[in-house]
């Protein structure tokens, strides 16, 4: 049985206040305003309007890095640490716990006003070497005194605990992935979410997987039934985690939306954990906007966290993943999440002439003579773009529009390429960010 759930809270929608002519003020930082709503020009405050998070994982040896944690703070407001709660970190020998840079992420989360999903407590990889030797009923003693010992430390600060990580194989198999724990007994994940409830009553518990993403897919369909199984018979679970990483061979599927409302119908809340798409421009702007939408679409999708701040925190750097380049500047990825977190790539069922749209602009890829500016319209697929250059700057190229003009002010329009468009503009003495209106002609 699959039911798609209305969002938790009515989405402001541009439609219902018909503006005229142009809707979008945009500001020097990059962000647009407009006068419709009050859209969120952070991914933690767009995703905040219909009561969801936007996470980011974080690594302890950069949280001294100020490029690093000034992103972090201003756009997540879920932390997962990327590895530092992991089996090896935290109980490098038997019975000898090292919480210290699990702390340190907590700390730094915390006291800057953020929550924290834990990651994770039973999982095959990156166990230490003494557990990775253990078998039998020693290794689930062993696998429960650590769910004991861990949530415990973090009792009350953990908002989600990926209690169980990746215990279902690849493939057609539907089975269980074996591995020393599957071998203690079928029941292992039961009794590790049995304990991890025990010692912290308030944690929110989720299973956690990747290529769980595609409804058909018998893994998919293997957590669902384990999932389905747990709620029939009073195991503690209260969340699905589904990693979504994406690249060419692992696409975005097109029953995305199906996979988050067929979860959430067995009653748990569903977490976009570990999002990451691999690609560049205005492909993978669109796949993220995809993700967004389907989770907005669905109400016990209740917060979406991305695996890492810039492409080159990225355990896939080389497949530029993220939402900011390796400078830290917004791609065309981050403008199109953070539209579609604001609602305004929804697209309008029913178009009226008068209907406004907004655009955002974001810097992107720059050289010593030139950079690239990524420009994002929502609220219409009909519009039509003022962009203001600065100064002397002036057009050297443009892609996925139709651009007219060569400095002052530009216009584009659509050229069937969708609504994210870019240019290139020859600095000539000016580094400042164009400005961008939006009108429905
Ligand atoms: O810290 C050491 C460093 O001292 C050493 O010099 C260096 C070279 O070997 O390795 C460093 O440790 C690496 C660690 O990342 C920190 O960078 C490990 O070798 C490496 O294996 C580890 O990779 C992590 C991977 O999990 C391990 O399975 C990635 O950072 C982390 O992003 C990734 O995260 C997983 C999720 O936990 C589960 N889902 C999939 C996801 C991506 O693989």
């Amino acid at each position: 049985m699959t039911r798609t759930l209305t969002p938790p809270r009515p989405r402001r929608r541009l439609r219902a206040i018909s503006l005229a002519t142009v809707t979008a003020v945009v500001l020097a930082a990059g962000v647009a305003a407009t006068s419709a709503q009050a859209a969120g020009s952070t991914l933690q405050a767009a995703a905040a309007e219909s009561g969801r998070y936007f996470g980011t994982a974080i690594a302890a040896n950069k949280l001294s890095e100020s490029a690093y944690t000034t992103i972090a703070n201003r756009e997540f407001n879920m932390i997962t640490a990327e590895n530092e709660m992991k089996l090896d970190a935290t109980e490098p020998n038997q019975n000898q716990f090292n919480f210290t840079n699990g702390d340190r992420i907590v700390s730094w989360a915390r006291s800057n006003g953020k929550q924290v999903r834990g990651h994770t407590l039973a999982w095959h990889s990156q166990q230490p070497g003494w557990m990775q030797n253990m078998s039998g009923s020693a290794l689930r003693s062993a696998m429960l005194n650590h769910v004991t010992q861990v949530a415990t430390h973090y009792r009350g600060q953990i908002h989600s605990w990926d209690v169980v990580n990746e215990a279902f194989a690849d493939g057609s198999s539907g089975a269980r992935r074996d591995s020393n724990l599957q071998r203690t007994g079928n029941d292992w994940i039961e009794a590790a979410f049995r304990a991890a409830r025990a010692a912290d009553p308030n944690a929110k518990l989720c299973y956690n997987d990747y290529n769980t993403d595609d409804w058909t897919h018998a893994k998919t369909q293997a957590v669902y039934n384990l999932v389905r199984d747990f709620k029939a018979r009073g195991v503690p679970i209260d969340c699905v985690g589904l990693q979504s990483h994406f690249n060419s061979q692992s696409p975005v599927p097109s029953n995305y939306q199906t996979t988050l409302s067929s979860f959430a119908a067995l009653g748990v809340d569903v977490q976009i954990t570990e999002l990451d798409i691999e690609g560049s421009g205005s492909a993978q702007a669109d796949n993220y906007r995809r993700v967004v939408e389907a989770c907005l679409a669905v109400s016990r999708c209740t917060g979406i966290s991305v695996w890492g701040v810039r492409d080159t925190d990225s355990w896939r750097a080389s497949g530029t993943p993220l939402l900011f380049d390796g400078n830290g500047n917004k791609k065309a990825a981050y403008t199109s999440t953070l539209n579609a977190l604001n609602g305004g790539s929804t697209p309008d069922p029913d178009p009226e002439p008068g209907d406004g749209c907004t655009v955002t602009v974001s810097r992107a890829n720059e050289w010593g003579d030139r950079f690239n500016v990524s420009l994002a319209v929502s609220g219409s697929s009909t519009w039509r773009v003022s962009i203001g250059l600065q100064g002397a700057q002036s057009l050297q190229n443009s892609w996925n529009a139709t651009v007219s003009g060569t400095s002052g002010t530009l216009t584009a329009t659509p050229n069937g390429a969708g609504n994210n468009f870019g240019i290139t503009v020859y600095k000539n003495g000016s580094t400042n960010l164009p400005t961008a209106t939006c009108s429905v002609p």
